[in-house]
C-alpha cells in the first residue's frame, strides 16, 4: 500500500542506540522560574492585554505544567494499546515483539518523566495549579474505539510532539533549560514512534476497507472534540491558579480575554498543529478518500 524506508529493524536500532533515562533528562536540575517555559506558539500570553509581564510569565509557567499534564494524560492509553499489538504476534517476528515492546516501555518512562516534571513544578512555583482529572477514563474512550482510530491519534500525537520541539523549542535559549531538555527527550522518542505508527497503520488498514477507514477518521475527529472539552475545562483551572499566583481577581471581561487567547492556543497545540501536520496529512490521505479534507475542515473550526 505504501513505500516505508523504515522498518522495526532500524527502529529497534535507533532506540537501542539512543536510549534515555528519566535521570539523564533531569540531571539533578530543579525549575528556573524567573525564565518562561513554552514558546509564545504554544503557551499564546503576549497578546493578552489585561496582564502584565509578570502574569504573562506566570501564566506562561502554568502552561509549562498542563502541558506535561495533558501529554501525560493524552498518551496514558499508548502503553496497553501497544502492547496489544505487540501480543498479536508474540510468536512471530522477533524484531517487531522487541521494537514494540520498547515502544511500550519508552512511553511508561515519558509517563514518569513527566509525573517528576510536575511534582518538581508543584514544589517549586509556589502556589498550586489545578490539572484536569480522568486519566484513566479517558484511556477507556480511546482503547474503546477502533484500532485504527487509537492509531491515528497515537501518529497525530506523535508528529505534533516533534513539531513543537524541532520548530518551535529546540532553538529558543531564553527559555528554561530544562523545560526545554524535557521536550527534548520526548522527542528523541517520538520521532522513532512516529514510524511504528506507520508501520502498525499499514498491517492494521491492509485488513479494513474504504469505508472502515473512512469511520476511523470520523471517529478520531470526535475523540478531538472530546479532546477539545478536557483543554476548555483546563482553561479555567489554569485561570484559577493564575488569580491564585498572581494574588489578583480578574473581573468577568479579563477572564473572558484571557479565555479567548488560552482556548486558540491549547487548542493549536495539542489539536490544530496535528490535524495539519504535512506528513500526518499524508498518512490519512493515503488511507482514505476524504479523511485529508475532513482533517482541515476541523483544523479550520478549531482555529477560528
Ligand atoms: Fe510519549
Ligand atoms: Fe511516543
Amino acid at each position: 500500500m505504501t513505500t516505508i524506508e523504515f522498518s522495526y529493524e532500524t527502529c529497534l536500532d535507533g532506540s537501542v542506540k539512543h536510549a534515555w533515562t528519566v535521570d539523564d533528562c533531569f540531571q539533578g536540575r530543579d525549575f528556573d522560574f524567573t525564565k518562561p517555559f513554552l514558546p509564545d506558539r504554544i503557551a499564546g500570553v503576549s497578546g493578552i492585554t489585561c496582564l502584565s509581564d509578570t502574569e504573562k510569565l506566570r501564566l506562561n509557567q502554568i502552561r509549562g505544567n498542563s502541558y506535561c499534564h495533558i501529554f501525560a494524560f493524552v498518551e496514558e492509553y499508548i502503553v496497553p494499546m501497544v502492547v496489544d499489538h505487540a501480543r498479536g504476534d508474540v510468536y512471530g517476528d522477533e524484531t517487531r515483539l522487541w521494537s514494540l515492546l520498547r515502544f511500550a516501555e519508552e512511553e511508561v518512562k515519558h509517563q514518569e518523566m513527566l509525573r517528576r516534571a510536575i511534582e518538581q513544578f508543584g514544589a517549586g512555583f509556589g502556589t498550586s495549579c489545578g490539572l484536569v482529572p480522568g486519566r484513566e477514563d479517558v484511556a477507556g474512550v480511546v482503547l474503546g474505539t477502533s484500532p485504527l482510530t487509537a492509531l491515528l491519534l497515537t501518529s497525530m500525537i506523535e508528529w505534533f510532539t516533534q513539531l513543537h520541539y524541532v520548530e518551535h523549542v529546540r532553538d529558543r535559549a531564553e527559555l528554561d533549560e530544562l523545560f526545554r531538555d524535557i521536550l527534548r527527550f520526548h522527542w528523541i522518542d517520538e520521532s522513532r514512534h512516529a514510524r511504528l505508527d506507520s508501520l502498525l497503520i499499514d498491517e492494521v488498514a491492509s485488513d479494513l476497507g474504504p469505508h472502515e477507514r473512512e469511520a476511523a477518521v470520523d471517529e478520531l475527529l470526535e475523540l478531538g472534540n472530546a479532546v477539545d472539552g478536557l483543554l476548555a475545562q483546563q482553561v479555567e483551572l489554569d485561570i484559577d491558579a493564575l488569580q491564585l499566583a498572581t494574588g489578583r481577581a480578574y473581573t468577568e471581561a479579563e477572564r473572558d480575554e484571557i479565555r479567548t487567547y488560552q482556548r486558540r492556543a491549547y487548542r493549536w497545540t495539542f489539536l490544530v498543529s496535528g490535524l495539519e501536520h504535512p506528513n500526518f496529512v499524508r498518512i490519512v490521505e493515503r488511507l482514505t478518500g476524504s479523511g485529508a479534507a475532513k482533517l482541515v475542515q476541523a483544523a479550520t473550526a478549531l482555529s477560528t
